[in-house]
């Protein structure tokens, strides 16, 4: 019975067990080592507005310290666009709001998808991107960081300059890059660090230079630290009872981690759990069709990638619509969605479209499962160990 050493001392033998089944790793082996000056120079580019082509918006102006280098907000983005090309392959509809994410462990090693829906992914042979086939490096995280200085709404404004700019084509991405590299050569701080990163000569900086210098500022500055978890499973440190308690549960009945596992708490796959669509979302008029915006498979529908859950007691709101403030009730939405009756859309349409979603969840582990507020307080609780901080911090731009 709890109580006894010995039986303590098991519950804490059978969570360390539990936790290397699951692919847990020491945070230093996911490392991969960035040259200081190239993270010296992708620093200050995180921080300049000159990377938005309008020099309204930065890196940091949505992914900031102070919200776990996510913003804080639902919805980050707020326009709409389409257009051929890159906007084809998301599937049609606006291109529209999403969560935030953070950028724990982000291209370290075995992180290569990204965004909610994958929509850059080099797991397999060829790179699979909205280049579609011209993408400007084999770094995923290089690419990842290609998207946001053209996508509309997000730094791109749409009243930006010609029609052409608003195309979304490649094309047109390719001007956008050789305006703000030209912009950032000329910069007297930005200008000579990158090229010291690079050690080339300012005139020679092209935008390559410039995303190669963030990929290695995100992949050093938020790499995964020793948690309190990982020094639990690593190190035999102590965790409090309600943290072995909630880690129990999240390696066992609660089945968190069939989908929340490995060196990320996450498996890098697409599933589908019953958020409320919070916003208009990515598709308009409410609806986020995730992961089928990229493949276009109707299996696809409602599946975002299993987020990964370092630092995710600093990240509300929480799920790709940021429709939920509290941890608690990001976790009670995949077992229990209707728990709360606001979660129910009201708008005829969109529940079709919310029942879609629970037929998609009810072949998860976690569909119907009962867990009450204790188990979930204690879940929360020992999400709580997986915090750590960022190398340095971010400075928020005015
Ligand atoms: C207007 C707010 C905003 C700005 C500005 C912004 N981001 Fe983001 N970022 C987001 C949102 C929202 C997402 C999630 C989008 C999605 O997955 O569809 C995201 C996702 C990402 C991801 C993917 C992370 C993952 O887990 O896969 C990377 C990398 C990223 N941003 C890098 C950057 C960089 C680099 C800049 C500056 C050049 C930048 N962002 C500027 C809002 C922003
Ligand atoms: C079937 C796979 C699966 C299982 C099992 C699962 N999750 Fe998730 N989890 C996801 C996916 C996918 C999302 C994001 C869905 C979205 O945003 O639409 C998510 C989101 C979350 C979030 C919000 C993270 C954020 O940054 O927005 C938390 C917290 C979370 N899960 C914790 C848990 C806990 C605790 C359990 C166990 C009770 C669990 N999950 C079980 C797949 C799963």
């Amino acid at each position: 019975m709890a109580g006894s050493a010995a039986a303590d001392t098991l519950r804490e033998n059978v969570l360390r067990q539990a936790a290397l089944d699951a692919g847990l790793v020491p945070a230093e082996e996911t490392h991969v080592p960035v040259p200081p000056d190239l993270v010296a120079a992708g620093k200050l580019l995180f921080q300049t507005k000159k990377l938005s082509l309008e020099r309204e918006t930065a890196c940091a102006s949505c992914h900031l310290d102070r919200f776990g280098s996510a913003d804080g907000l639902p919805n980050a983005i707020g326009t709409e666009g389409r257009g051929e090309g890159v906007a084809r392959l998301m599937g049609g509809g606006d291109i529209i709001p999403r969560n935030a994410l953070p950028f724990w462990g982000r291209g370290s090693k075995g992180f290569e998808i990204f965004f909610w829906d994958g929509r850059v992914d080099a797991r397999g042979e060829a790179m699979i991107s909205q280049f579609a086939g011209e993408e400007p490096s084999d770094d995923p995280l290089v690419v990842a960081v290609h998207l946001p200085p053209v996508e509309l709404g997000e730094m791109l404004l749409n009243s930006a300059g010609s029609e052409t700019l608003q195309s979304e084509t490649v094309a047109s991405a390719n001007q956008i890059y050789d305006q703000l590299a030209q912009r950032l050569r000329d910069d007297l701080e930005i200008g000579p660090a990158l090229a010291k990163a690079h050690t080339i000569d300012p005139s020679q900086i092209r935008f390559i230079d410039v995303a190669e210098a963030l990929a290695g500022f995100i992949r050093h500055n938020f790499r995964l630290k020793p948690t309190r978890f990982h020094e639990f499973v690593f190190a035999e440190r102590d965790l409090s009872e309600d943290e072995i308690e909630g880690g129990l549960i999240f390696y066992g009945r609660g089945r968190c981690a069939t989908c929340h596992n490995g060196a990320y708490f996450t498996d890098f796959a697409f599933h589908t759990i019953p958020f409320p669509q919070a916003g208009f979302g990515k598709n308009g008029f409410g609806i986020d069709y995730g992961r089928y915006n990229v493949t276009l498979d109707v299996d696809d529908l409602y599946r975002f990638r299993t987020p990964p859950l370092f630092n995710v007691t600093k990240t509300a709101p929480y799920s790709h619509s940021g429709s939920l403030y509290e941890l608690s009730e990001a976790i009670r939405a995949h077992v229990d969605p209707l728990a709360r009756s606001e979660n129910v859309p009201t708008d005829a349409h969109q529940r079709a479209d919310f029942y879609q979603v629970l037929k998609q969840w009810s072949h998860t582990p976690v569909a119907g499962l009962a867990l009450d507020d204790r188990d979930i307080e204690q879940l929360v609780v020992f999400l709580g160990s997986l915090e750590f901080d960022s190398d340095q911090p971010v400075d928020e731009t005015e």
